[in-house]
């Protein structure tokens, strides 16, 4: 049985003062929550997240890494540096860093090699624009992405990782896709899997990301293949975080 994972995704929000009162607002909400929970934040916070979530059963971890381990590469962060303070996830391949910064798939597939190389889980962000799913090659484009990583690390490695689906058109517009929508992907995603190994496939935590909140998780949550999300504007807020991780 798969547990489900839900993840904040801060982006490029936050402050001391900000994070204290929300990451307060979260641990005293707790009790009531079953499902995993973590926090993936901004670098420079990553030693405050370290000292008040230790011992906690929130885990954290951070938005990017560097596909290299060390060296002169002014502006990068490497993943022995997020094991340094004690990261369990970072996601790589937002479609941020994607349409923003020019981020590959084989890139994306480094930086999820560089990850598990260091021991840290990468939540791996695969998903389609509006324009990809209008052109009906939503499929395709998951696929491309799933492979980079396939083919650079084996199927084997999604042992030790997530994948969000996070439909493009869906992030930070307030338009959810349709638990139907979003269900038939992950059940293609994890068919895929499947083909290559079924015993990975059925373990495979694959969360949906994309205008997740507490009104719509329950529903979006109850599909068989969703197990978790990752969520963005709405894990700035402790209760509308809670309400998501109590419904996982
Ligand atoms: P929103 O929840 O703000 O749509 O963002 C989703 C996302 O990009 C999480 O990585």
């Amino acid at each position: 049985m798969r547990r489900k994972l839900v993840a904040g995704n801060w982006k490029m929000h936050g402050s001391l003062a900000e994070n204290e009162a929300l990451l307060s607002g979260i641990l005293a909400g707790m009790g009531s929550v079953t499902a995993d929970v973590a926090v993936c934040v901004p670098f420079p916070y990553l030693a405050q997240v370290q000292a008040k979530l230790t011992g906690s059963a929130i885990a954290w971890g951070a938005q990017n890494l560097s596909q290299q381990a060390k060296g002169a590469f002014t502006g990068e962060v490497s993943a022995n540096m997020l094991k340094d303070f004690a990261c369990a996830y970072v996601i790589v391949g937002h479609s941020e860093r994607r349409a923003i910064y020019g981020e590959s798939d084989e890139l994306v597939a480094e930086k999820y090699a560089a990850a598990q190389a260091a021991g840290l889980t990468p939540i791996l962000c695969v998903g389609e624009t509006l324009n990809e799913r209008e052109g009906c090659i939503t499929e395709a484009v998951v696929a491309r992405q799933m492979d980079a990583v396939i083919a650079k690390c084996g199927v084997s490695s999604l042992a030790r990782a997530v994948v969000a689906y996070e439909p493009v058109w869906a992030i930070g517009t307030g338009v959810t896709a349709t638990p139907d929508q979003a269900q038939a992907v992950h059940a293609f995603i994890r068919a895929k899997v499947r083909e290559l190994d079924a015993v990975v496939a059925e373990g495979l935590v694959i969360q949906y990301g994309g205008s997740m909140k507490a009104g719509n998780a329950v529903e979006l949550l109850g599909q068989p293949d969703i197990d978790g999300g990752l969520i963005g504007g709405a894990a700035l807020n402790a209760e509308e975080f809670l309400a998501i991780c109590r419904a996982g």
